[in-house]
């Protein structure tokens, strides 16, 4: 249920109970501020129980459960200035590493019609936005998750300079519902080590709207968990995941997948608190290993995986067999290969990746990537 309060010169948006916005109209002087300019990092995230399938708009159908990264960033600017008049439009102008890229802008409009609801100022402000990423051009690595959580935190920011008066905590859990809007992942960014989305009963304060941290105490051996993220394919995908998720409506496995999902969820939790690496391998590589049945059993069928990535899986595990290193694998709906292990273990996962894998990967290029603790202030 949505409902819109209308209190004097300030709206109150609330939807189901959460409170999403309290903005100020477009008098002039209510807004603290007529320009401004703020910026924000923030990491992409890897999913370990894996979000597949969604209803309208962006509402996952079970919940997923995924580790912060920290190397892995986009890095956004935004300089705001109050409009001479404003309109039923947006005035938006988006750099990439500084130079012009209008073929990005249809996206970035979409994404402010999404969530102009939210942000009332969006009409009263124009808008000079400039992103970059710290990961290379077309590795394969999605940008969208850090790229909307990045863009979803300034504007939060910028909504607080104009004066809506939300504390930190509420900023972040609004950046993260703004983000969801841009790309469902993305809302799993804001915040870290570890992060759920999806409502989910027995996670306190889970909702379907905004991922939540992790709010148990992570055991020791997760923390700087490593993820060595394998490029084994840096094209195009050839087929997108708004596609796939749709897919996963009247698909014939669907209904156990998403019970599936949730009841790893459950156990994954637990492992997180007890550290029981065997489980935690068992449970991720399976996850991993479920989102690639789901894609090659839906109609149409297809298949993201490449023949290296199947050659790396099989190296890790008879490498894990072979040493008893606890290194295991997932993937995201993609070829590249995530590779994950304690951070006790870098220096021998590091020179077996070097020496083994390195040469599966095109160009022999890999990102070293660790866990981190989501946005942070630029
Ligand atoms: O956020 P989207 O719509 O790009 O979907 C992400 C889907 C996976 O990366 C495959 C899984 C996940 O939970 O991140």
């Amino acid at each position: 249920m949505k409902c819109i309060l209308i209190i004097g010169q300030s709206k109150l948006i609330f939807v189901q109970n959460f409170i999403l916005s309290k903005t100020y109209s477009s008098v002039n002087s209510l807004y603290k501020k007529d320009h401004g300019k703020v910026a924000f990092a923030a990491p992409s995230n890897i999913a370990l129980v894996k979000y597949w399938g969604k209803r309208p708009i962006q509402i996952p159908e079970n919940a997923s459960l995924s580790f912060t990264l920290s190397e892995c960033r986009t890095e956004t600017s935004i300089v705001y200035k109050k409009r001479e008049v404003n309109g039923s439009d947006f005035l938006i102008t988006f750099l990439f590493e500084g130079a012009s890229k209008p073929s990005f802008e249809p996206k970035i409009h979409t994404f402010f019609d999404r969530i102009a609801p939210y942000c009332h100022f969006l009409h009263d402000f124009e808008f000079v936005i400039d992103s970059k990423n710290t990961f290379p051009h077309s590795s394969g690595i999605a940008s969208s998750a850090s790229g909307m959580s990045a863009l979803a935190m300034c504007l939060v920011q910028i909504e607080h300079e104009l004066g809506a008066g939300l504390s930190a905590e509420e900023r972040k859990e609004k950046a993260s519902f703004l983000a969801r809007l841009g790309s469902g992942s993305a809302c799993r960014s804001i915040e870290g080590p570890v992060t759920i989305w999806g409502e989910h009963h027995k996670i306190e304060g889970s909702s379907n709207e905004f991922a939540v941290p992790f709010k148990q105490k992570v055991h020791p051996i997760f923390e700087n968990y490593q993820d060595t993220v394998l490029l084994i394919d840096k094209g195009e995908k050839q087929v997108s995941s708004t596609v796939g998720h749709n897919l996963m409506h009247g698909h014939r496995y669907a209904k156990a997948r998403f019970e599936q999902a949730n009841s790893n969820l459950e156990k994954l939790s637990e492992v997180i608190r007890n550290g029981a690496l065997d489980q935690f391998i068992e449970i991720v590589e399976s996850e991993a290993l479920t989102l690639h049945a789901m894609m090659m059993t839906s109609l149409p069928y297809f298949i993201l995986m490449k023949p290296n990535t199947l050659e790396v899986i099989n190296s890790i595990w008879k490498y894990r067999k072979q040493t008893g290193v606890p290194v295991c694998f997932t993937l995201d709906a993609g070829a590249n290969v995530h590779v994950l292990y304690p951070e006790a273990n870098k220096k021998q996962v590091l020179n077996f990746i070097k020496t083994e894998l390195a040469e599966k990967c095109q160009n022999q290029q890999y990102i070293c990537d660790y866990l981190g603790i989501g946005v942070k202030k630029m």
